[in-house]
């Protein structure tokens, strides 16, 4: 079977960009406050006109043309996210026909935060079995359409953007994903969700004024949880492939606090100068900032031929997962 490996990548960021000083002026908040607790200095926000799928479409655009691949080469589209445009037709199909991708098979999958991570193991099955040969992951998030801006407490964590990569069979056997390690706990599906809009608590007048339609959070209990679970999550990918901490060359986490990514980096004994940090200029983008922070660990030539680099995240569900990549 034919290894998988990421042929390009590309991303978003809505151009309007909201800092701790205007959240100032929306909530009782301060950006001492915002800072200390959770490293974010700022977020891109979405325009009024602009959904989950405008986001992915550019990001997609982007990858496609750094791996050389024509939309109509693109045999199957995933997008990830818990911000679709609507429940249906799937955001990937609404990307499809956005970007030209004709000849592709398109649907969404929703695994939160671990949406990247979890697409690229569904790719890499696609690839490695021959079913596919061009498949186009696309994570895009519009989370400030669910966060609550009269709640200081989730509000100013949250940004939005898209992050894609083509995945194709590794041309050298050496490299593409090594492997990947997925995890889910649904017992603690209230730790972190949105309550209203879907067909347990469909919309109401009652749903809109009690403020159900946005995302409610435990923050306390699931900064520690998000922590032992990626972890967990890193020692378990390392321990599949009998690979030791030293041997990465980097290390991209999900961006939801700078305390939780410190935390990580300490519990599993890798220095902080080798996790990919953007938490401060992006918040947190649930799928999307795994997908964006690779993006831009490339541009940036923090990833070099040969770098072996681990994707580890974290979100609702609960859902945790890690993957780790020979470049
Ligand atoms: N500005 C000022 N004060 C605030 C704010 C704010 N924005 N938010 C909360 N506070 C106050 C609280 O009201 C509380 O005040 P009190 O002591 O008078 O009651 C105090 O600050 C401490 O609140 P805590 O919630 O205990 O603060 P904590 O240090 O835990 O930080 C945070 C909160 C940042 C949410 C943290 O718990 C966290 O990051 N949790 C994990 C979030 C996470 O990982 N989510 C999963 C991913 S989410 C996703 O990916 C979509």
């Amino acid at each position: 079977m034919k290894r998988a490996a990421i042929a390009g990548t590309g991303s978003y960021l809505p151009k309007k960009v909201l800092t701790n000083k205007d959240l100032e002026k929306i909530v009782e908040t301060s950006d001492e406050w915002i800072t200390a607790r959770t490293g974010i200095k700022e977020r891109h926000i979405v325009s009024k006109e602009e959904s989950a799928s405008d986001l992915g479409a550019k990001a997609a655009i982007s990858a496609l043309r750094q791996a050389k691949v024509h939309a109509s080469e693109v045999e199957l589209i995933i997008v990830t996210t818990v911000t679709p445009d609507m429940f249906f037709p799937a955001t990937a199909c609404i990307i499809q026909d956005k970007i030209g991708a004709i000849n592709a098979a398109a649907f969404d999958l929703n695994a939160a935060c671990s949406g990247f991570v979890y697409g690229l193991s569904v790719a890499e099955q696609f690839i490695k079995t021959g079913v596919y040969r061009r498949v186009l992951l696309i994570a895009t998030e519009a989370m400030s359409r669910v966060a609550d801006y009269t709640d200081r407490g989730t509000c100013v964590l949250l940004g939005d953007g898209a992050g894609a990569a083509v995945i194709v069979p590794a041309e050298d056997d050496e490299k593409g994903i090594l492997s990947s390690w997925l995890a889910a706990a649904g017992k603690y599906g209230n730790l972190l969700h949105v309550p209203a809009g879907g067909s347990r608590m469909p919309a109401s007048h009652r749903t809109v004024d009690e403020h159900l339609h946005y995302m409610k959070m435990e923050g306390p209990v699931l900064f520690k949880v998000a922590i032992k679970s990626m972890v967990e999550a890193i020692k378990k990918v390392l321990s599949l492939l009998s690979i030791s901490p030293e041997e990465l060359a980097l290390v991209i986490p999900h961006q939801a606090n700078l305390r939780i990514i410190k935390a990580v980096a300490k519990g599993v004994n890798v220095p902080l100068e080798k996790f990919y940090i953007n938490v401060d200029l992006c918040g947190n983008m649930s799928s999307a900032s795994v997908a964006v922070a690779l993006d831009e660990a490339l541009k940036k030539g923090r990833i070099k031929s040969g770098d072996l680099v681990l994707l580890v995240t974290f979100g609702a569900g609960l859902t945790w997962g890690s993957c780790v990549i020979r470049f």
